[in-house]
Formats: structure tokens, sequence, C-alpha cells
């Protein structure tokens, strides 16, 4: 993942400056490397080094660069770790292009096996890199570039956008399957970037790039193109609006809404990253295992939790969930070298989590590592690990590497059920299938999950303390629902199963105490709750449901509803997660809390 960004000067003013200042304004997209890549006339100058732009700029001299095209990334480490090679712009072995990118390349493997047979000179471990010989070998077959980026395109698989500079034509060529990515225009500059913000003040107007769209920017100015049809597309622009204290932000006020928001693509990010032979190793440890334990903490923990439903019902297999605090303490005698430890934290530096992971090697167990860096301590200790891809999260409430790791966990849980003959070939790709148009219907509902959220949150503020209920695999949603509330809004909740709710936790419901149900997937199970929510409704408690749409008993119950599209029983942890984030949010919002940095929390606990 990253930023990109590429800016081109009608009237030859230099653009270097400006590349920079937008590459300042994507960092939260991720600073482990940063470069630019610029004509020089007509060659190709790229200048790149580890850390964010503000160092990569001191430390290769980019105040003396100058140039009226260049193009820019700041990225976040997925596919090979942060090194200079890593790094963006990357160039093809005659260096008449550089490309950028963001998102992942899921068959970049292959391709990059097929370019080392052809002979070309890939050095980095970075799956964009292949993006530029396959352009390389393209254009000597004496295609246009545009139709050379066009078939390019069409070879790769996965979430990505890409930026081409191309010398000979001393032009900027973009193209994007999903990714976000805007075309700006002023009197002087043409520019493109991965979020509009970032070209807040350079441009006047604005366009989004659509998946499977092309834009040419040249001098002349930008046009547009549909890839599938190769035919000339007309984009309509607007005036580019973005509060200016907002710009290093997105336009959002805290990055806890920002990476909600980012969700459905950080699912597709995390898709398109597992590699299939880390898959297929993934699942031959989890077959051989003679004990199976998943370790973690906090949200992480939740995770591990609804992954242990995944993997018991999929693929037949019963892990032990341990919180990672406690794993040293009662459960590491029974470590052995036929034991496998999936260990999950999203930063690969909690305290626990390493401790845990120290002492179950000590004792021959296999690490099975789930992070969202791959430079971690997790990550270096682990055999073998799985990148959660979820693009860097900095507000302290975890909320996007939630439901990327959960994600993550279902594949996994998939294949070694697909291994095990549970699941058929096609059965296993319908999954996947599934959880990927899942996330992009979830792209057009996510405002509205959001606006019902905050009416939700401003019937919950009076109260001061309430639960979290539901019961079979989205019983760890209601116990991660109920600590988002603790952190970001600082109101006591807790998570409760359904089944429970009779047995004592009954007494407190009443005036000023709120119960929020999770409805279960399974139809008894959900006709088991509904009773429940008119018991609570009866006492007097603020009552709020979440739900599918379309649920005609929910409706009946008539308590507010916090709704997500309908999907599959094992998608419904990840769909349910996101209104009780929105919720979460909301109320610390109405409740002026520092919402991505609640008071003694911090986002890597590492003593
Ligand atoms: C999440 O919102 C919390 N801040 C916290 O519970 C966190 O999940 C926990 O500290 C584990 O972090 P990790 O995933 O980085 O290991």
């Amino acid at each position: 993942m990253g930023g990109v960004c590429g800016v081109i000067s009608r009237s030859g003013s230099d653009v270097i400056g400006i590349v920079v200042e937008c590459l300042r304004r994507m960092a939260f997209r991720g600073s482990d490397t940063a470069g630019i890549a610029f004509l020089r006339d007509h060659i190709i100058e790229v200048r790149k080094g580890v850390g964010d732009i503000n160092k990569v700029y001191r430390d290769r001299a980019l105040s003396s660069c100058r140039s009226d095209v260049a193009i820019g990334h700041t990225r976040f480490s997925t596919h090979g770790r942060p090194h200079v090679d890593n790094a963006h712009p990357h160039a093809d072995c005659s260096c008449l292009i550089a490309v950028v990118g963001d998102g992942a390349i899921a068959n970049y493997e292959m391709l990059r096996d097929e370019l080392f047979v052809k002979g070309h000179r890939v050095v980095s471990r970075c799956d964009f890199e292949v993006i530029a010989h396959l352009l390389e070998d393209e254009l000597k077959e004496g295609i246009s570039v545009e139709e050379a980026v066009a078939a390019v395109a069409r070879k790769l698989e996965g979430f990505f956008s890409f930026v081409v500079l191309h010398a000979e034509s001393r032009s900027i060529l973009a193209y994007t399957s999903l990714q976000e990515l805007y075309v700006g225009l002023s009197r002087d500059l043409i520019a493109i970037a991965s979020t509009r913000s970032s070209l807040h003040g350079f441009t006047d107007v604005v366009t989004e790039l659509r998946g499977g769209e092309l834009a040419v920017l040249s001098r002349d100015g930008v046009r547009f193109m549909d890839v599938k049809e190769m035919r000339p597309l007309e984009k309509e622009f607007k005036p580019l609006e973005v509060k200016a204290e907002y710009i290093y932000t997105d336009g959002f006020p805290h990055h806890m809404l920002r990476e909600i928001y980012e969700i459905p693509y950080a699912l597709l990010r995390t898709l398109s990253s597992i590699q299939e032979k880390y898959l297929t190793f993934a699942s031959r440890l989890l077959q051989e295992a003679e004990s199976i334990y998943i370790i973690a903490d906090g949200t992480s923990l939740h995770a591990g939790l609804v992954g242990s439903y995944y993997l018991s019902e999929l693929a037949k297999i019963s892990p032990i969930v341990v919180s990672a605090a406690e794993f040293p303490l009662y459960y590491v005698e029974n470590v052995g070298p036929g034991t496998v430890v999936i260990a999950i934290s999203q930063s690969g530096e909690t305290s626990d989590v390493i401790k845990s992971v120290y002492e179950a090697k000590l004792r021959g167990a296999t690490i099975l590592g789930i992070t969202n860096y791959i430079g971690s301590k997790l990550a270096n200790l682990s055999n073998l690990y799985l990148p959660i891809a979820a693009g860097p999260e900095l507000a302290v409430p975890a909320t996007k590497t939630f439901t990327s790791t959960l994600a993550v966990l279902y594949i996994v849980a998939l294949r070694v059920a697909k291994e095990r003959r549970e699941l058929s070939a096609s059965e296993f790709r319908n999954r996947v299938e599934e959880l990927k148009k899942y996330a992009l219907e979830l792209t057009k509902h996510m405002k509205n999950i959001d606006a019902v959220a905050s009416e939700a949150a401003k019937k919950i503020v009076k109260c001061r303390s309430g639960y979290v209920i539901s019961r079979g695999i989205t019983y760890p949603i209601a116990l991660e629902g109920a600590l988002k509330l603790k952190e970001v809004a600082y109101i006591h909740a807790e998570g409760i199963e359904a089944g429970e709710f009779k047995h004592g936790p009954i007494v407190l419901i009443g005036e000023n105490f709120f119960t929020i149900f999770i409805v279960p997937v399974e139809k008894v199970a959900a006709e088991a709750t509904y009773p429940l929510m008119k018991v609570a409704k009866e006492r007097g408690a603020t009552v709020i449901s979440v739900g599918f749409e379309h649920d005609e008993n929910l409706r009946m119950v008539g308590v507010p509803t916090l709704l997500v599209p309908p999907t599959t029983r094992h998608i419904a942890p990840i769909a349910f997660a996101i209104p009780l984030q929105f919720l979460s949010y909301r109320l610390g919002e109405l409740l002026g809390r520092p919402i991505d940095s609640p008071r003694y929390l911090v986002k890597k606990v590492t003593h």
C-alpha cells in the first residue's frame, strides 16, 4: 500500500516541491520508504530511500532536483521489507519508464518468475516492480504507451492503482483497478494522487478515476479511457473542496473515522496480499500440528476467537484461544515440537505476544505470525508469517486491522478445509469471491451505516453503562464492540453471551442502561434472541440492535437497528464489527473524547 502522485506543469515550471508536499500529505498511507522519479531532459532520474518523505528529502538532496514532470510515492510495506530496493519508483531495465503503485498485485510472484526467465533484472521483492518490466516488453512490440499500459493492466490481478512516468512521450499515465486515484487540474498543473486532499491548493477541480479507467496526463491536458473497451471517456470535474485543517488526514477529523471508512478497501488489499505459497505452508503446518494455540491480546484476541470458529467449523481443527498475557503463565508447559502457535498482533510488537512466542519457540513450537507490519518483531520471530496488509493504522483504537485479520483467518481456515476435502476447490473459490464481492458491496453502504450509527449514538449518549449481547460466532464481536465503547467513548460496556443474559446480567437492566443486541446469524439462535430484546425494552433500557437489512423479525421488535447488507454466517463477524465501530466513534465524538489517543492507551503495548 502507499500513496502515489504525479504532476506535470504546462508552463514548464518546477513541480518537485509539489510532489514532495503531496507525499507529506499522504504519509498516513505509509512512510516506510519514499521516492520520486522525474525527467532531467529526456532521462528518468530516480531518488528514493528508507524513511518518510522528509527524511528522503534530506538524505537524497531532493531540494536540488528540478523538473516539470515528476511522480512520487510513499510506502507501507506489504511485499518486501522497508529497503531502498523495495522503495518505489521502480524503473525498467533501460530506465525509460518509472512506476509507482498502491494496493497489492495478487499474481506478482508468477509474473516475476516469467520476467526472470525472459532475462529482466528484477531487483526488488516489491510487487509493483513487475509493472515497469512488463511495460518495457509491451513497448518493444511497437504499440503506443497507453496501449502498453492497458495491456499490462489486463495481466494484473488484485486491487491496485499505478502511475507511470514515460520518458519518450514526457507523459504520466495512471490506471486503477479500484484503489482511489484523483486527477486535478489548474491553469498550470495537471496532477494525479491517491487522495483528493493532497491536491488541495495545487489544483482547483478534481475528478475520480473509477475501476478499469486509464488517465493520460501530458502538457496538452488529460485524456481518459476505458481499458476494457479501449474507448475514450468524458469525465466531469468538480471544485476541489477540502477543509484546510484536514489535508493531512484525507479530509477526516480523526484517523479512526478515516480508518473505518477504509475497511472495504483494506479487506480487498488483504485478499490480494496473501500469497499462494505462504497459504499452502500455513495450511500444511496446521494440518500436521498435534496441538494449536491462538494467542493475542485485546482486539486481536477477539479476532482470534472468531478464528477458532472458522477453524473448527470449516477445517475441523480445534485450537485453544488464550490471551497472550496468560499464555506464558498457564499454558506454555504443554507446548512442544508438535505445537503450532498462531500469534496475532497488528503491531507485531506487543510484549505479551513476543514473550509468548519466545517461550513457545524455546520449547520447539512452530510460530505462524499474523501481523500488519512486515519488519515487526513478530514477523521476524515467526517461522511463517501472513500479512494483514490493512495499511497503517494510526488511531489507537483498532478498526480496519481487526476486520482484515478476520479476513486472513477466514482464508486460512478455508484453505485448510479445502486441503482436507471438507470443501471442494470450487467452494473454496466461491467463498473467497463472496468475501471480495461483499467488500465491494460495503463501499456503497459505509456512509449510510455511519449515518444510522450517528443517530443511535444520540440515543445511547445519556447512558453510562450497558451490554453488547450476542451468541456463537458473533459473540466475539460483542466483546469487541464493548471494548471499542470503553476505549473510544469511555462508557462502561460488557460483552455478554445471549444465553447468559437471564442468569444474572438481567438485574442491571433499566433506565439509563443500554443493551446492544447483535442478532445471531442462525435462525434458531436469532429467534431465541428477539424475546430478550423485548424484555430489555420493557424494563426501560435503551435497546439497539445490529442485524441484516431485510430482517422482518427485527422490524417487528421495533428497536432502532444498525443494518448491514446481508451476508454469510462466516462473513457476518466482519460485517457486524463495522456499525459498532461507527457507533463507538460517534459516541466518542458526542462526548468530546480524544478519539485517536484514548487516555492511558498506546498503539503498541511494549511493556
Ligand atoms: C485495540 O483497539 C486496543 N488498542 C488494544 O486492545 C490492542 O488490540 C491490543 O493492545 C493488541 O495490540 P496488537 O494487535 O498490536 O498486538
